[in-house]
This record gives C-alpha cells, structure tokens and sequence, in this order.
C-alpha cells in the first residue's frame, strides 16, 4: 500500500514533521511505500482555480497531484494555527480539487494548542468533503511531548503513533479486500 504524508508547518523543522517521521516509521515497518512531503520545502505555489481550469499547474504541482491519485491512504499533519489547521496544508488540499479520492483513507494528527484537537476536528470535514474514510484514532501533542531532536518522548504518544498506523494500514487492507 502506498501512503502520502503532508506535512503543513510553516517550518521547514518542526514539531509536525518529528511526528510524520514517527508515523513514517511505523508505517514503513509495518510494509507501506511512503511518499513524504514537507509542504514548506516542496514548493507549491498558491492555488490558483485558472491554472486548474487550463490545466497548465507547473511541474512541481502535476507531480503533486499524479502521485496523489497514486496513493491508498494519506495523512495530514499540521500545527495548529488560530486554532485550526494551517493554510500550507490547506493550500494543498486545495489543489487537490481537480483530483478527489473516493473512499481511500486518511489519518489526522496536529501539534500545538496543549493537544488541542481543533484541527483535527475541522480537518474531519474537509477530509469529507474529497471523500476521504478518516480512521477513528487521531494524534494531537503539544511541544512538550517532544525532545530538542524533536522525537517524541511521551510514552502515550509513542501508543498512539503505533495505534495510528496499525488502524490506517488496516482500514486500507478492509477496504481492498471489500472492494
Ligand atoms: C500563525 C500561527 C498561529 C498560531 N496559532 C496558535 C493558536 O491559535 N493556538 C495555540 O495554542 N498556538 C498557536 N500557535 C503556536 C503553534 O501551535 C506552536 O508553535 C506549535 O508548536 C507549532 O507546531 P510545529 O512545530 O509543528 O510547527 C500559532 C503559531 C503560528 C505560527
């Protein structure tokens, strides 16, 4: 199974990419082929509803989005920012409004806010609306779960990253054995 993580901190080393890098772990352990964006390092510019109707998206987004419809499963991760999800990771969902993913899976997890699940919650709907199965387990931590490496050193958490990927790789295996 392949899987995309987004990553959507505005910094290029954060707190949500320490947490990507667990779950890629985890997932890569457990037998998926991961494709591992950090949004604020990919480049893609700002959605813009001419360049998909003409569809002339420069590389970097054609890419983006052939890759996308290639993947079973995805996550979002995002810090939280005015007490929801950041717009680098809505700018990316965005653009994948030419594309939708019926049915595929997604997993959400958010840092910042004391473990606030602000983002998450709001992410559920947006994940609704490309219709997307978001599988029950979130992860929300908060800086203070994490080491100056930013590795996460909560025990709880580290439980929840493993739950998180076991529920993710079996919500995609349930459904492509029903399908
Ligand atoms: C634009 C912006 C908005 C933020 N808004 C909030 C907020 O509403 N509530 C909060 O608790 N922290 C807020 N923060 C703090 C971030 O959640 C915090 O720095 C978090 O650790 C960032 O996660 P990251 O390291 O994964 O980027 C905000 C930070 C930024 C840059």
């Amino acid at each position: 199974m392949k899987v995309m993580i987004l990553v959507g901190s505005a910094d290029a080393t954060s707190h949500s990419l320490g947490l990507g890098k667990a779950i890629e772990a985890k997932l890569k352990a457990l037998g998926a082929t991961v494709e591992f964006i950090n949004l604020v390092e990919y480049g893609l510019p700002l959605y813009d509803r001419r360049i998909e109707r003409a569809e002339s998206q420069d590389e970097t987004t054609k890419v983006f989005l052939q890759k996308s419809l290639e993947m079973d499963a995805f996550v979002w991760l995002t810090p939280i920012y005015h007490n929801s999800f950041s717009s680098m990771l809505k700018n990316a969902l965005d653009w994948h409004h030419s594309t939708k993913f019926p049915g595929k899976v997604v997993g959400l997890a958010s840092n910042g806010g004391h473990r606030s699940p602000q983002a998450v919650d709001q992410l559920m709907i947006v994940a609704r609306s490309q219709g997307l199965v978001t599988i029950p387990t979130r992860i929300c931590t908060d800086e203070s779960d994490y080491n100056e490496q930013f590795e996460i050193t909560d025990n709880n958490i580290i439980e929840r990253v493993d739950r998180f990927s076991h529920e993710l790789v079996d919500f995609v295996n349930k459904h492509t054995v029903a399908s």
